[in-house]
């Protein structure tokens, strides 16, 4: 992570702190002021009862995590399906190397304990990417998993049970195994852009940060798990998740802005901490742009992806600003085009697209205003809007607060577009107002 946040800084993308900050709330409080002025990191150089300086508000800008690929944001969709359809490169994903001498032993209590909401249980650790391997085929994986501290030797994990992770633990919990894991907190951009995304089971996350890295990964052995560690990684916690064990967790204040209420969920006993020397610790205050901004790319060109597939014409998605919610830009091929691609929008994923709005290629995707203009313009509400009645949603959602679809046309009538044609002055886009102020 720190050549790459060198890389932010020497283009004025980074703030410092060197203010004392309180890692029970006020750190929290900052980060929050800050993305409402822009989407500059921040690091804060002095952290109450720790040593470890923290960056925050890393990955807040989707054009800048569209250039991790070598992207814009406007060709992310298609430029991430090249990359994930690409052929295993014959490179092997990974490149051995020594463990380091100088890695820094030390304990949890040791790391910045941040809390963030008001009602949450405990400190968390909201930028920990869980690394684990299939037990039968040992593919490696990895996604984010909140962990709430509880001691040196303890902490609690929520893992959503559509996730790939909740697969092996089942697979290890069968066998009444504990499974070997380790958070990675502070990582290279590659590794957070494949921690994000959804591919297949059988497909490797550290391959696919290779591949986005362009090179193989250099990893070393862990220290008490039976893992490859990416080496670029700032802290590492290794430890084993229990079979058979709930504990509480929760309350945390979550992404859709409310607090997830105390749960039973999973124990990662603790083996062993350490962190490179002037490591970085990673904090992202959830829910907030940092949280919401990777996800909805790559859950967005995940789904163009799947729409491509399966229908003509079609330009653009962005799940902005919800996540929850899906705008798919089209070049209208036929009369009921745009009801088609929302049909195949809310197959595509169970967890997302509650809300699918179909706009037309000169649209844009993620400014909800022009989609609320363009929804509102267009012709009769009435036969543009679908409620689809009972379609499940989230898996553990017992008051079905997340079943059901809305489905919004808001293209062009078709076979009438020359009458909604966009105006424009000529020149307005030449003009430079210091010439004429
Ligand atoms: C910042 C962040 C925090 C997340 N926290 C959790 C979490 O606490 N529990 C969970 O199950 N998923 C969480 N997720 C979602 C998954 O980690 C993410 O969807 C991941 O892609 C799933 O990986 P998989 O393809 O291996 O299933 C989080 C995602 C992000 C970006």
């Amino acid at each position: 992570m720190r050549d790459y946040l060198d890389s932010l800084a020497r283009n004025g993308e980074v703030v410092t702190v060197d203010r004392p900050v309180d890692p029970y709330h006020e750190l929290a409080a900052v980060t929050r002021a800050m993305q409402d002025r822009g989407t500059q990191v921040v690091r804060f150089n002095s952290v109450r009862d720790t040593d470890l300086p923290v960056v925050t508000n890393v990955h807040t800008n989707r054009e800048r995590f569209a250039q991790l690929i070598g992207a814009t944001r406007k060709t992310f969709c298609r430029d991430w399906q090249t990359l994930v359809r690409e052929p295993g490169s014959s490179q092997a994903p990974t490149a051995a190397v020594a463990r380091p001498a100088d890695l820094v032993s030390g304990t949890l209590g040791d790391l910045p304990l941040i809390t963030y909401h008001a009602r949450d249980a405990a400190p968390y650790f909201t930028a920990a990417i869980v690394l684990a391997q299939d037990p039968d085929t040992a593919v490696p994986n990895l996604s984010f998993h909140r962990a709430m501290f509880v001691s040196d030797a303890e902490l609690r994990v929520r893992i959503g049970e559509s996730h790939d992770l909740a697969a092996i633990y089942a697979k290890a919990e069968a066998r009444n195994e504990p499974l070997d894991a380790a958070m990675l907190i502070g990582v290279a951009p590659e590794l957070f852009a494949a921690a994000c995304a959804s591919i297949p089971r059988d497909a490797s996350e550290l391959a696919l940060a290779a591949r986005i890295a362009g090179q193989p990964l250099p990893v070393y052995p862990g220290d008490a798990v039976a893992l490859d560690i990416p080496a670029s990684t700032e802290v590492v916690i290794e430890g084993q998740i229990l079979p058979g064990e709930r504990r509480r967790e929760g309350p945390f204040g979550e992404f859709l802005g409310y607090y997830v209420p105390e749960g039973r969920n999973p124990v990662f006993d603790v083996r062993s901490v350490y962190w490179r020397p002037q490591a970085v610790f990673h904090s992202l205050l959830c829910g907030s742009a940092e949280d919401r901004v990777p996800l909805q790319m790559l859950n967005a060109a995940a789904t163009f992806g799947y729409l491509s597939k399966r229908l003509p014409g079609i330009v653009d998605v962005s799940c902005a600003p919800s996540l929850l919610n899906t705008t798919v830009s089209i070049e209208q091929q036929y009369d009921g085009h745009a009801r088609d691609v929302m049909m195949a929008a809310f197959e595509s994923n169970q967890d997302y697209h509650k809300v699918c709005v179909v706009v037309d290629a000169d649209d844009s995707t993620d400014d909800v205003t022009e989609v609320f203009r363009a929804l509102v313009s267009r012709g009769r509400l009435d036969k543009r809007v679908i409620v689809i009645e009972d379609m499940p949603g989230f898996y553990r959602d017992p008051h079905k607060d997340h079943y059901g679809r809305l489905g919004i046309d808001a293209t062009r009538p078709y076979g009438r577009e020359a009458e909604f044609e966009k105006k424009a002055i000529p020149g307005q886009n030449d003009i430079d107002l210091d010439d004429w102020l």
